[in-house]
């Protein structure tokens, strides 16, 4: 799949294909990767503990997140699979809620335990929003998280997105209702430089 450089107007269906990063390679999810994630992630109730699902108790859990990713592609739906070049998977990343007359979607992340805090998961966010503006065409790219996962809120920060306000209870998690730090970026805000995220430059 190739894409022109410049993108001219809104492409809602583009749909999820290929990003590659400095250390990442975003792709299709694939029914295969359902143990993986599974061993690796939604098993983990420390990794769900923000999230609005709860840990997986079983595999076939798994296999139906998986697979209705997979049958959202069909639909031009947007959900990656994060990878680190070598093929592990660590991850996902994806945009819930597009919103065709405002050109708004809400991102949903999440980046299994033994690799947070080595700038993956700014890696990925940015990454994904340079897709869905310059790509895409969205306007406005929203995201939430409960106020006791500030990570979530510093990898925003760092991808350039601003906190717009706490909304109240706004998600269950398995500490019960949380309130939201509310982040938004638009398209033409300053998105930082990410070539290298764990630069401090
Ligand atoms: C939130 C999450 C995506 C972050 O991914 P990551 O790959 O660890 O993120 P990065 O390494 O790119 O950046 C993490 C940043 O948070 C900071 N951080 C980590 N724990 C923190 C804490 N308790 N308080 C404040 N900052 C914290 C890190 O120091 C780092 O910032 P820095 O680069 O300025 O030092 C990951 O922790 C995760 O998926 N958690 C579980 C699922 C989840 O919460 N998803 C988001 C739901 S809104």
């Amino acid at each position: 799949m190739s894409f022109s450089l410049f993108h001219s107007g809104p492409h809602l269906g583009l749909g999820t294909h290929r990003i590659e990063t400095e250390r990442l390679v975003l792709r299709r999810f694939r029914m295969t990767d359902a143990q993986d994630m599974f061993d690796t992630w939604t098993s983990d109730a420390e990794t769900a503990r923000f999230m609005r699902w709860t840990r997986h108790e079983d595999v076939a859990e798994t296999r139906a997140t998986v697979s209705y990713w997979v049958r959202s592609y069909r639909f031009g739906g947007y959900e990656w699979a994060v990878t680190l070049k070598d093929g592990t998977l660590i991850g996902s990343i994806g945009i819930m809620d597009i919103s065709e007359g405002e050109l708004s979607g809400e991102l949903g992340y999440c980046i299994a335990r033994p690799y947070w805090n080595r700038g993956y998961g700014t890696e990925a966010l940015g990454a994904v929003i340079d897709y869905m503006f310059d790509r895409v065409g969205l306007n406005r790219l929203e995201a939430y998280h409960a106020v006791g996962n500030p990570a979530s809120g510093r990898i925003m920060e760092k991808c350039g997105m601003k906190k717009e306000g706490i909304c109240r209870e706004k998600y269950r998690t398995a500490d019960g209702l949380a309130d939201c730090a509310h982040y938004a970026i638009l398209a033409k805000d300053v998105r930082p430089r990410r070539t290298n995220p764990r630069d401090k430059a």
